[in-house]
């Protein structure tokens, strides 16, 4: 990895991701790009940013060339709740834009790292300690791609040798970006409730069991598996990957453990509910500890501390 592109890089994830490739790699080295604009007074203002819409191959044909990129991050997406509201936007911004990253890198010799989703499970799936290879028939749009992303992502590695991996992420827990429209986003805004106003209403069931990561794990997640020994890798794409799990129910109650007088309620949002419904409890991530040493570093405890303690202060300045 020694010219990168982030595609998508001023959402969630990628507004963290591209600070930590930049202190590894250098930051000349990590082009930062979304169809987005950024405020240069913060976001990734220490090396270049380009405007590339994933959908247009030659955006990215020609941010590849002039970088001259050996590997791409593509984040760019429509995220679970956004693509039920729009199943054929979504089919066309992560389907189409992945198909052009993967043309492009067949065609420049680029690495590529995909982000799945536990969004790529289903109903049938079974929901326990979900296994690394198991049925996988989602129901909802963002699924849907997923599934169909990391079969792709395969295919490109098998057929014309790219170097292609990945990661199913559960959901992500930041302090940095707000969430962009998935159905884990509670996990997020109640940390920005509980400061600001000391109550929070949850879209989902108070007993909502799924897996969830701290930022921190998800981008040594990413970057770990783009910089495995491929003579290790079985699996290459789509490994299951978790840090800890919990319910909403739970999460309110490691929070109180903080802010004593913060108080719950539920107000259940049917299309996110429904989505969480089909998705596993928990990921059985073992065969990412195998074959890349996979070991995250944030449980629910350190997480929500660490949560507290950065947003705290910052909130508080600005009311
Ligand atoms: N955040 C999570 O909890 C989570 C969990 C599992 C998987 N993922 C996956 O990780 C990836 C990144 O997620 P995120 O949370 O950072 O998403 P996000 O919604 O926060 O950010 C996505 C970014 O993509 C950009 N974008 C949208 N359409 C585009 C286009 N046509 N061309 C270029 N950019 C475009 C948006 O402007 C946005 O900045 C996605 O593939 C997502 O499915 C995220």
């Amino acid at each position: 990895m020694k010219r990168i592109l982030v595609t998508g890089a001023l959402g969630q994830i990628g507004s963290e991701l591209v600070s930590a490739l930049r202190q590894r790699y250098g930051a000349d080295a990590v082009v930062a790009s979304d169809i987005r604009v950024i405020r240069l007074d913060v976001e990734h203002s220490n090396g270049p940013f380009e405007y590339v819409d994933v959908t247009r191959a030659r955006d990215l044909q020609d941010v590849v060339l002039r970088y001259e990129i050996d590997t791409v991050f593509h984040l760019a997406s429509l995220l679970s709740a956004v693509a039920e509201e729009k199943p054929h936007m979504a089919w066309h911004v992560n389907m189409g834009g992945l198909y052009r990253v993967l043309e492009v890198a067949r065609q420049r010799d680029c690495a590529v790292f995909f982000p799945s989703s536990i969004g790529a499970f289903g109903p049938g799936t079974p929901a326990d300690h979900t296994p690394q290879d198991t049925i996988q028939r989602p129901n909802t749009m963002y699924g849907v791609t997923k599934v169909s992303g990391e079969l792709l992502c395969d295919y490109y590695h098998q057929r014309f040798g790219v170097d292609t991996r990945g990661v199913r992420y559960p959901g992500l827990i930041s302090h940095v970006a707000p969430p962009g429209g998935g159905t884990t986003d509670y996990a997020v805004e109640i940390f920005y409730e509980a400061i600001r106003h000391g109550r929070y209403t949850c879209f989902l069931r108070p007993d909502s069991c799924m897996d969830m990561m701290y930022m921190p794990d998800a981008l040594d997640a990413a970057i770990g598996v783009m910089e495995a020994d491929p003579a290790r890798l079985e699996h290459r794409n789509a490994f299951n990957v978790t840090a800890m799990n919990f319910t909403p129910a739970t999460l309110a109650a490691e929070i109180k453990k903080h802010l004593p007088g913060f108080e719950i309620d539920y107000d259940v949002d049917p299309v996110r509910q429904a989505i969480a419904d089909s998705w596993p409890d928990s990921l059985d991530d073992q065969a990412a500890r195998d074959e890349w040493d996979w070991d995250p570093q944030y449980d629910l405890e350190t997480m929500t501390r660490e949560m507290l303690e950065k947003l705290g202060p910052r909130l508080k300045r600005k009311t």
